[in-house]
């Protein structure tokens, strides 16, 4: 069975249908809202709200172990993670959708490994290739089978957050590769990796990243909610085909 770790948008109920939730406790403490065990499009998966059930966990204090623990003790096999992001360049204007093959990492003190403790000892895990080959192929083509048009790889800058990036940050992420910006699927991809889970993930463009063409004005996050709405339908219509 696989789990689908759903971001911003993903507050509204009726996406999985046939819904159990389950309160569910890990050694790292609670995750961010009780699982739901469900089907999407028939198909059965666990299903997370990664910022917590009113959306009241911010990017930076997501328990983001606990998380990704409480889906592997659930039974899930792999993770398909949605998160939403502010795209670099024409191809990621808003509305695109973007199945990532390389994540940079500009977060901080964040708890992003389970291997911290004399107890837990040290692991060095293999992060070469940080996002599932096999199941960002699978994104890719239900993506094309769906009929959305998806950008094949690119690179997931991560930010801190919760704070939108300053013009200087982004043209800075993209002198290092970045496509794409967003706040949280670091560290979930390496603590995945960290207990074996396979793990990909679907971005939405909602926005041009800041200081690029239009958003030269400010951006009003709480105004994308159309964009965002529409983004993540669209995410959903990629993943049930996926399943
Ligand atoms: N920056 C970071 N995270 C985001 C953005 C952005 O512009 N848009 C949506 N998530």
């Amino acid at each position: 069975m696989l789990a689908l770790i759903g971001g911003t948008g993903f507050e509204e109920e009726g996406i999985i249908t046939d819904a159990e939730e389950i309160e569910v406790d890990t050694p790292w403490g609670k995750p961010a809202a009780p699982l739901i065990i469900g089907k999407l499009g028939g198909v059965p998966l666990i299903f997370l709200r990664r910022h917590g059930v009113k959306h009241e966990f911010a990017p930076h204090v997501i328990p983001y172990r606990a998380n990704i623990w409480a889906l592997k003790a659930a039974g899930a096999e792999g993770i398909i993670a949605v998160g939403t992001v502010g795209g670099i360049g024409e191809a990621l204007s808003a509305g695109t959708l973007m199945v990532p093959d390389q994540i940079l990492d500009y977060t901080w003190g964040r708890e992003h490994t389970y291997f911290d403790s004399p107890e837990a000892g040290v692991k060095h895990i293999d992060f070469t290739y940080p996002f599932d080959q096999g199941l960002s192929q699978a994104l890719i083509r239900a993506a094309r089978r769906s009929g959305h048009g998806v950008v094949e790889g690119g690179v997931y800058a991560t930010t801190q957050g919760p704070r939108l990036e300053s013009a200087a940050e982004v043209r800075r992420f993209q002198r290092d590769g970045a496509n794409v910006i967003g706040m949280t699927l670091y560290p979930e991809c390496a603590l995945a990796r960290e207990i074996d889970l396979p793990y990909g993930a679907l971005c939405v463009s909602v926005n041009s990243a800041a200081g690029l063409r239009e958003s030269h004005r400010k951006i009003e996050f709480e105004s994308l909610k159309e964009i965002v709405d529409r983004g993540v339908r669209a995410a959903v219509d990629v993943v049930r085909e996926a399943l």
